[in-house]
């Protein structure tokens, strides 16, 4: 599993840092594809995210809804793999420096994440079954992926009540601070993502409902 998420990782990055080479901005947007950006964004709970998170993998050919579901659980997952290497690397210092078994929190919140990460990991593969299978696999894909991304959203925020709730004693305040401030920006990339895909799912089902109408 965990080397799955490693490929995937490093193709998503090689993707992206190939966008940001080409030094794609938001002033550089077509302003059709801004339009369209901010109008998927709307339905979401931190649109200012949404439209900052997304503006620079977006274009023209990316105005669906459907890729930008998918380019939105691609950026979560990125942030999750990260996240789970800083923590990863808090609890292996804690290990380091006083071996007492004071740092649960952290290892909770490790679990977590690396349970989030494998989360995204698959609900990034079931949206591209999701083209490939047809359509009556459609309602079984788009359920596993809200009961996925919700999972990951739960697990967050037991994180980060666990870090509320753990001592400063046995973790710096920054650092606890720090593995709050990543864990949160993942849940809210995830709840826009899971938005975002709603939104496409809920569209789909009607055109495709329209369709079959007598
Ligand atoms: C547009 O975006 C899509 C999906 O993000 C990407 O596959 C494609 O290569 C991009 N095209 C250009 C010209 O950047
Ligand atoms: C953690 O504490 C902060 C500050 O008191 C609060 O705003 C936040 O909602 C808490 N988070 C959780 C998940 O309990």
């Amino acid at each position: 599993m965990d080397k799955i998420s490693l490929c995937l990782l490093i193709l998503v990055l090689s993707i992206f840092s190939v966008k940001g080479a080409l030094g794609s901005s938001t002033s550089r947007l077509h302003p059709r594809t801004m339009t369209f950006l901010e109008s998927q964004c709307k339905r979401t709970r931190y649109p200012e995210l949404c439209v900052r998170s997304l503006s620079n993998l977006v274009n023209t050919t990316s105005q669906n809804p459907q890729i930008l579901s998918q380019v939105a659980l691609k950026v979560s997952l990125v942030k999750a793999v990260s996240t789970k290497y800083y923590i990863m690397k808090v609890c292996k210092e804690f290990n380091q420096i006083n071996k007492v078994k004071n740092n649960q929190a952290a290892k909770d919140c490790l679990d977590q994440i690396s349970d989030g990460v494998s989360h995204l990991t698959n609900s990034v593969k079931e949206l591209q079954h999701l083209s490939l299978d047809g359509e009556r696999a459609f309602i079984w894909h788009q359920s596993n992926v809200q009961t996925w991304l919700s999972t990951v959203l739960t697990d967050a925020y037991t994180c980060m009540e666990g870090m509320n709730n753990s001592g400063y004693a046995a973790m710096g305040g920054n650092v606890k601070a720090m593995i709050k401030a990543k864990v949160l920006n993942v849940a809210q990339l995830t709840s826009n993502a899971l938005a975002l895909f709603n939104g496409f799912a809920a569209r789909h089902k009607a055109s495709h409902h329209g369709k079959h109408k007598p």
